[in-house]
C-alpha cells in the first residue's frame, strides 16, 4: 500500500534521513520506533509532503501509494488519495469547537459527501467527543484532545492513517485507551503507519515495526519478534 524506497531527507546541509526503505501493506499496523532526534516525525512528514517548504526539496527517493508516486503532489492532494496524518503534540485548532474542528477534517474531496456518516463512526469511536461537541477544543484534556487530533483525521476517511507519537505526554490509562483506539480504527479496516516511544504497548498491537536510529533503518521485523531481540531490550524495554 504504502512503499519508501531510498529516502534520503536534508535539513540544509544536515542529512537527516539516510537511505530509509520501508512498506505498509493493506490491513497492517507498522511502528516506527527510535530515540529522540531520529528522523521519524521526518519520515512521516515526507510522506505527505509536509517537508519541501522546509528543505527546499533536497529530498531522493521514492515514496507511492496504492501504485501512485507521492512526490509531486502537495499535502491535500494526499489527503484525497487517502492517506490522513495526526502530527506529533495533537495539534488542533483551540478556538474552533470540537465540531468544527471534526469538519474540517472531512473538507476535502469525497469525504466531504459522507461527512454524517463518518462523524457517527467517529463518535462510536470517541463517545466523549460527542458529549464536548460545542466545547472550544482548548478546553478539552490532553487526552481529549489527542482523541479530537485521531478524530479529525478519520473525518478524511483515510486508508492508511499516520500517527506521531499518539500517546505522548498521556497518563498511563489513557495511553492503553489509546491504543486500544488505534487497534479499533485498524479493525474497521484502515492501515496505520505510527511512531511510538512507548515501545512494548505499541508493539503489541503492531504488526511490524522499524528501529530508526541516527535517520537509518537499524532493524525491521514482525512486532511480536522484536519484543524479544535483546538490542530492542536494552535500549527501549528496559529491561
Ligand atoms: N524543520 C527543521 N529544520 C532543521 N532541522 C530539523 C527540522 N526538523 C527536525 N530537524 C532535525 O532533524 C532531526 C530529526 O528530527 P525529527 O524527525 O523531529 O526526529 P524524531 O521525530 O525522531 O524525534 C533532528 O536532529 C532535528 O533536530
Ligand atoms: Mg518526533
Amino acid at each position: 500500500m504504502l512503499e519508501i524506497h531510498g529516502l534520503n531527507v536534508y535539513y540544509g546541509d544536515v542529512h537527516v534521513l539516510w537511505d530509509v526503505s520501508l512498506n505498509v501493506s493493506a490491513g497492517e499496523i507498522v511502528t516506527i520506533i527510535g530515540p529522540n532526534g531520529a528522523g521519524k516525525s521526518t519520515l512521516l512528514k515526507a510522506v505527505v509532503n509536509l517537508l519541501k517548504p522546509a528543505t527546499g526539496e533536497k529530498e531522493k527517493g521514492k515514496i507511492s501509494f496504492m501504485g501512485q508516486d507521492l512526490t509531486p503532489l502537495s499535502p491535500e492532494d494526499t489527503i484525497r488519495l487517502g492517506i490522513a496524518i495526526v502530527p506529533e503534540g495533537a495539534r488542533v485548532f483551540p478556538d474552533m469547537t470540537v465540531l468544527d474542528n471534526l469538519k474540517i477534517g472531512s473538507y476535502a474531496g469525497p469525504a466531504r459527501a459522507r461527512r454524517k456518516q463518518t462523524l457517527k463512526e467517529v463518535f462510536g469511536l470517541f463517545p466523549r467527543l460527542k458529549e464536548r461537541l460545542n466545547q472550544k477544543a482548548k478546553t478539552l484534556s490532553g487526552g481529549e484532545r489527542q482523541m479530537l487530533a485521531i478524530g479529525r483525521a478519520l473525518m478524511s476517511r483515510p486508508a492508511l492513517l499516520l500517527l506521531d507519537e499518539p500517546s505522548l505526554g498521556l497518563q498511563p490509562l489513557l495511553v492503553v485507551k489509546t491504543f486500544a483506539a488505534v487497534s479499533e480504527i485498524n479493525r474497521r479496516g484502515v492501515s496505520v503507519l505510527m511512531v511510538e516511544q512507548s515501545v512494548q504497548f505499541s508493539l503489541e498491537i503492531s504488526n511490524r515495526a522499524y528501529v530508526l536510529e541516527n535517520g537509518r533503518i537499524a532493524a525491521e521485523g514482525k512486532a511480536r519478534d522484536l519484543l524479544q531481540n535483546d538490542h530492542i531490550k536494552k535500549f527501549y524495554l528496559a529491561l
